[in-house]
Order: C-alpha cells, then sequence, then structure tokens
C-alpha cells in the first residue's frame, strides 16, 4: 500500500520528499521457456510482493491453465480440480488471467489446489507491474501471510503465447529463476529496513516488529560476524509551507512543518500525534548512530524490540521517559542521544532527518522509497513476505557463491524438497547417507563427506566412499561378514574406491562374497599325504601321520626330528618368517635346510609361542586383521 494514497484522509496532503511522483521499481525475475520449441527463450516476469520469492534459486514446472477458472478466483475445490504433482513429476505452474480478484487470492487459490507457482498473465499491454497486497481496508483476508508459492506476473504477449500453445495440446515447461534478481557482488550483504515506531496501526504494524523480533537474533549475529552491514530508514513526509503554521501541520510536524508523519489513529483529536511518531522515529535513528558510533550497531534491533513491548501506544507509555529506560537499560549514552535528537521546535533543518529524506530517493536501480515497510538488500528492494526465513533467503542470495554464511543452510531456510523421494538424490538408507543437500538456493544432489570420509559419484545414482577411513562407514558400502569367530571384510581401506572379495572368497565384493572350497577347487593341499579341510575363508591342510606340512611347496616332508604336533606348526611358522624378512628365493632354501637341522629349531623354540600359533595353523594363509 502506497503512503501517499493512504494520507488522502487529511484536509490537506503531506508531501513524500524532492519527487511529485515516486519512481517505483518493478523487481524482476526471469522465466526460460524450455519447451515448445516455438516459444523457447528468456522472457522476463515481475515478483509478486507476496508469497515466498525463491531468491538466487530456480524452479522448474509445467504450465496448466485451468480454463473453467481462469481467473481462479474461485476456490478450484467447487471444480474438483487438483494440481498436485505426481510422485517424479514437475511441479504445476498455475497459468492465471489478470482481473475480477486480488492477486493475492489467485495465488491462495492456486496454492490450496496444489500449484507449486503461480504465473499471472497481465490482461493489458503495458510494462510489467509489481502485484503487491490488498490495502489495509482489506487486511481481512487472513490467509495474506499463509502464501508461500512465488508468483510472477507475466506479459499478456506471453499469457496468449502459453495458452494457444496449451490448447494445441503442447507441453509448456518452464523454468523460473530468481539467480540473478539480486547482486551478489561480494562476501557481505548491505541492507536497510524502512519502518516506523508506530506500533497501533494493526496488522501492517504487527507485521513490522514481529519480523523485527523474528530476525533479530540472525541480524546481530551476522552483523557482529561481518557478514551484513545494516541500516534502519524512517520515511517522513513535509508540510506545504502554507501551511506550515496551522494547527494540523503543528500536530504531525517537527522543526517547522519540516519532518512530518500521518497520526497514528487518523484522528487528531485524541491520543498520539504525527509528531510523536517523527520524534520516536528519530530517536530509533540517533540510538541506531549512537550506537553504530560506539562500534555496537546491532543494538538497535534490541532497543526497537525492548521499545515495542515496554512502551506501547496502547498503554499510553510511547513517551520520551520510557524511551530513555530503554536506551539505559541497554547502557547507551542518552546524553549523546539527546543531543543527536537536537530541539524539535526550531525552525532549521535536523541533519539526521534531512539525511532520511535524501535516502528515500533511490539512487540507481533501487527506486524511490515509498511502501511502509520496505526491505532494501544490496541496493534492490525486496519483494515478497516480511518473515524471517523469506528475507533469510533473499539476504542469503546477496552473498557472492561460497561466501555465504552456515545459516543460509541451516534448517530455517531450507525448502524441504529432500523429504520428498529424497529430492531424486542417491542415498544408502541402511548408513543413512544422503547426497539430498537441502539449500536456500534449492535442493542439491552433491556426494556427501560423512565423519571426514568423502563420498565420491554423480550424486543421482551413485556415490562410494573413498579415501582412508572410508570403510569405517557401512563397510564401504562393501561385503562384511563374521562367522565362526572370524571377520572377513571386502573393504580395502586404501585409495581405491572398489570392493573386494578377500582371499578365500569369490563373488563381487558387493553384495556377495562365497568362501572358495580350495579342497573341491584343488587349489592347493594337493600332494598324495596332504589331507584337506575346508573352513570359513580359509582351508586346513594337514599331513598323514607324523609328516610335515610346507605350506609353500604343497607338500608334506618327512620330519624326524619332530617331536609331535606342535613342533611341525612351529616350523611352518618359521618358515613364513623367515620367507618374509628374507625374500630371496635362494636364501629361502637355503633357510630351509638350515632349519632342518635340530639344534637350530630348539633353540628358536625357545623364542617363539610356539603352543599358541598351534591351534590355528592355517591363519597365517588369510589376515584377518
Ligand atoms: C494460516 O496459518 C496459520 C498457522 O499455520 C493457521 O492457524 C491459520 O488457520 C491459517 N489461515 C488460513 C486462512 O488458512
Ligand atoms: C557506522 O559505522 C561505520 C564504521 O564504524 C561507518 O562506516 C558507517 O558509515 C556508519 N553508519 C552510519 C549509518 O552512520
Ligand atoms: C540419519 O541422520 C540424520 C542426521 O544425519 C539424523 O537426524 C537421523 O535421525 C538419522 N536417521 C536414522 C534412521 O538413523
Amino acid at each position: 500500500m502506497r503512503m501517499r494514497g493512504k494520507l488522502g484522509f487529511a484536509i490537506w496532503a503531506l508531501f513524500l520528499w524532492g519527487t511529485a511522483v515516486a519512481r517505483f521499481v518493478v523487481e524482476k525475475n526471469s522465466l526460460r521457456v524450455t519447451s515448445p520449441d516455438s516459444l523457447k527463450d528468456v522472457y522476463e516476469c515481475a515478483i509478486g510482493n507476496f508469497g515466498i520469492p525463491q531468491y538466487g534459486g530456480s524452479m522448474m514446472g509445467i504450465v496448466l491453465y485451468p480454463k473453467a477458472n481462469g481467473k481462479a478466483c474461485k476456490s478450484f475445490e467447487e471444480f474438483g480440480i487438483s494440481f498436485e504433482s505426481k510422485a517424479g513429476g514437475f511441479p504445476t505452474f498455475l497459468l492465471v488471467d489478470r482481473g475480477d480478484c486480488y492477486f493475492t487470492l489467485k495465488a491462495w487459490n492456486a496454492q490450496n489446489a496444489g500449484a507449486a507457482a503461480v504465473l499471472v498473465a497481465d490482461d493489458r499491454i503495458e510494462h510489467l507491474i509489481t502485484m503487491n497486497l490488498p490495502g489495509e481496508e482489506n487486511s481481512h483476508a487472513e490467509y495474506l501471510p499463509n502464501i508461500t508459492i512465488p508468483s510472477a506476473l507475466i506479459t499478456k504477449a506471453l499469457g496468449d503465447s502459453f495458452r494457444n500453445a496449451l490448447s494445441n495440446g503442447e507441453m509448456v515447461s518452464v523454468n523460473l529463476d530468481w539467480r540473478e534478481s539480486l547482486p551478489h557482488p561480494d562476501g557481505r550483504v548491505e541492507y536497510e529496513f524502512w519502518t516506523s515506531s508506530n506500533n497501533e496501526c494493526g496488522p501492517k504494524c504487527d507485521s513490522q516488529i514481529e519480523f523485527v523480533k523474528n530476525f533479530k537474533g540472525v541480524a546481530q549475529i551476522l552483523e557482529q560476524k561481518g557478514y551484513m552491514r545494516f541500516t534502519p530508514h524512517y520515511i517522513t513526509w513535509y508540510c506545504p509551507e502554507a501551511f506550515t503554521l496551522s494547527k494540523q501541520c503543528k500536530s504531525q510536524c517537527i522543526n517547522h512543518g519540516r519532518y512530518c508523519a500521518p497520526d497514528p489513529e487518523q484522528d487528531f483529536s485524541r491520543g498520539y500525534n504525527g509528531k510523536d511518531v517523527v520524534i520516536q522515529n528519530l530517536r530509533q535513528v540517533c540510538v541506531f548512530k549512537v550506537a553504530n558510533g560506539s562500534g555496537k550497531p546491532w543494538l538497535w534491533w534490541d532497543y526497537v524490540t525492548d521499545f515495542s513491548i515496554r512502551c506501547p501506544m496502547k498503554q499510553e507509555k510511547y513517551t520520551k521517559e520510557c524511551a530513555d529506560k530503554v536506551i539505559l537499560s541497554l547502557g547507551l549514552d542518552l546524553q549523546r542521544i539527546d543531543t543527536c535528537i537536537g530541539d524539535p521546535d526550531t525552525d532549521e533543518e535536523n541533519p539526521i532527518l534531512k539525511a532520511e529524506q535524501d535516502a528515500q530517493i533511490g539512487k540507481d536501480s533501487q527506486g524511490d522509497v515509498t511502501i511502509l515497510p520496505t526491505l532494501v538488500i544490496n541496493n534492490r528492494q525486496y519483494r515478497g513476505k516480511l518473515d524471517k526465513s523469506a528475507v533469510l533467503k533473499a539476504i542469503c542470495a546477496g552473498f557472492q557463491e561460497t561466501t555465504e554464511p552456515a545459516v543460509c543452510f541451516s534448517e530455517d531456510i531450507e525448502t524441504n524438497e529432500c523429504l520428498e523421494n529424497n529430492g531424486g538424490c542417491w542415498q544408502d538408507k541402511a548408513a543413512n547417507v544422503t547426497a539430498c543437500k537441502d539449500t536456500f538456493r534449492g535442493r542439491v544432489c552433491e556426494c556427501p563427506v560423512v565423519e571426514g570420509v568423502k563420498f565420491v559419484g554423480d550424486g543421482y545414482t551413485h556415490c562410494q566412499a573413498s579415501g582412508s577411513g572410508r570403510c569405517e562407514i557401512n563397510n564401504g558400502g562393501c561385503w562384511k561378514k563374521t562367522s565362526e569367530g572370524r571377520t572377513y571384510s571386502a573393504c580395502m581401506d586404501d585409495e581405491s574406491k572398489e570392493c573386494k572379495c578377500p582371499p578365500g572368497f569369490r563373488g563381487d565384493g558387493a553384495n556377495t562374497c562365497e568362501d572358495i572350497d580350495e579342497c573341491k577347487a584343488r587349489l592347493s593341499c594337493q600332494c598324495p599325504d596332504c589331507k584337506c579341510k575346508n573352513t570359513w575363508g580359509s582351508h586346513e591342510c594337514s599331513c598323514r601321520g607324523d609328516l610335515l606340512y610346507i605350506k609353500d611347496h604343497d607338500t608334506c616332508v618327512g620330519n624326524k626330528a619332530a617331536t609331535g604336533i606342535s613342533w611341525s606348526f612351529a616350523w611352518i611358522l618359521m618358515l613364513a618368517l623367515a620367507s618374509a624378512a628374507v625374500g630371496g628365493y635362494a636364501v629361502y632354501k637355503y633357510r630351509i635346510r638350515r632349519y632342518m637341522d635340530s639344534e637350530i629349531r630348539a633353540i628358536m623354540a625357545q623364542y617363539m609361542p610356539l603352543d599358541n600359533q598351534a591351534e590355528n595353523p592355517n591363519n597365517a594363509q588369510h589376515s584377518v586383521i
């Protein structure tokens, strides 16, 4: 709602500073048509001032036009129509015609019927306009804060083309894109909030203070960390010179008609006057200036919240006394704030309010500030619902990519696109690992990093743990089994990404590894005197009688010196150790002969825990460690 219109109740007019006709800027996003071929192109559309535009993101959808309720002024329920997209289907962007009812009602009806966005086709040939909220007199529309789908106004020409294509049975698919709707040049976002200290103007004032309360936490933290720079602003009007000495001007203005605000109750005879609002607004600017001067600009948020709670107009506490208490409780320098406010009765400019009036006139692409409240992010006016997560999403889109603070990826502003069908991304339900990441830019399918282990893959159909530590997570997606007190794994904890069955098993390594029956497969233990016994993951080989099995030769040898079974196995171990240590075949051969020497054997035996090793001689064939 435009303040200028609102002031019509007054007998005379207060004027917005500077311009006779305010220059309002239509904020836009782009709409790319991907089918049909005849319409393929990028078009501009205007962001509606309600719902939640997906600043920084984009959305793909199929356009549908409801012939029966083309203007969407009636609930689609009456027609038994639903635009809910089916699983795996694209969301529906409902095309509706302008006219007959509020834009917001069209959006609300579309949203209730399951549409993901609403495209309003203009009904006249003109430049794109911003679809706004109904004025205060229609604030009975309780659904307004509940509109969450984005809305865009498209030109009459594009609307006609869409309808033609649809009536020819063509599929119209489009991509709504808000990625360039806000400049995002660097790692810090500058934003302004144009508001008023007036806390008695119905839903409009309530929604402003609600927003300040909800946004305060994140605003303060991000300001302290240097991610954002915030400046509050206040609109003032001026009284035409001919009326500066009139009773009305005196009650609504300070500094001899230079700075005015409309009467809060729109009734000059009772309650607070416009003048009181101007002074409180000026005090809020000064609180910010003084707080900023002492390096704590974020105290403005505390002051404004506390002031609205402690000094409401309703309780007749909208006074300097009450304001001063709040200022002192925040540890701010009252003297400096009073100096900043100056004398409201002098016939001179107030430098602070003069600067506010100058700022009202938009620079460059910003446009004039004519709506209260107005949020300006990186010099562009924000369009959409004044709601913490919607605004945060827009602010996040104002950071150069990859410089966004962590809060931009928090649950607060996620799109919940991962909840349905895992956003179409890869996931491993068993290990509770997903590639779907919810961000303010919409969902992305990206192989995750879980507990320091990086997953690699396309993010859509496959992701696989890689690098060291990968076997820690769901065994790297590989086969693993424990049986007979032993555990075998097909995951190799190295740079490889593959699963490989351990020796003694065969299979794909991912889902199955089967024990190889080495005895049946005649892989070893084949000498005439050998006795082969398959075990899980391995096999045992022994020799008949007193013979000693030499594994590396797969043979049984005479063992005159052996005094018992444990001695033979001690030998095997010695041989294995020796061969590993020396490595050379010749040396190895030499060692066999040498070790046959019973004297040495006896000496070696003193150093080795022979009995333990003997219990499970075949373990040496496969490492389970
Ligand atoms: C809007 O949402 C609020 C809270 O979710 C709910 O209580 C209210 O009934 C909704 N209003 C409408 C008109 O749907
Ligand atoms: C706030 O302080 C910073 C430096 O401390 C200064 O650059 C900035 O202009 C100040 N902002 C206002 C609105 O006074
Ligand atoms: C899966 O992980 C998420 C967070 O990583 C956790 O919130 C959720 O409870 C886990 N689910 C299961 C079934 O373990």
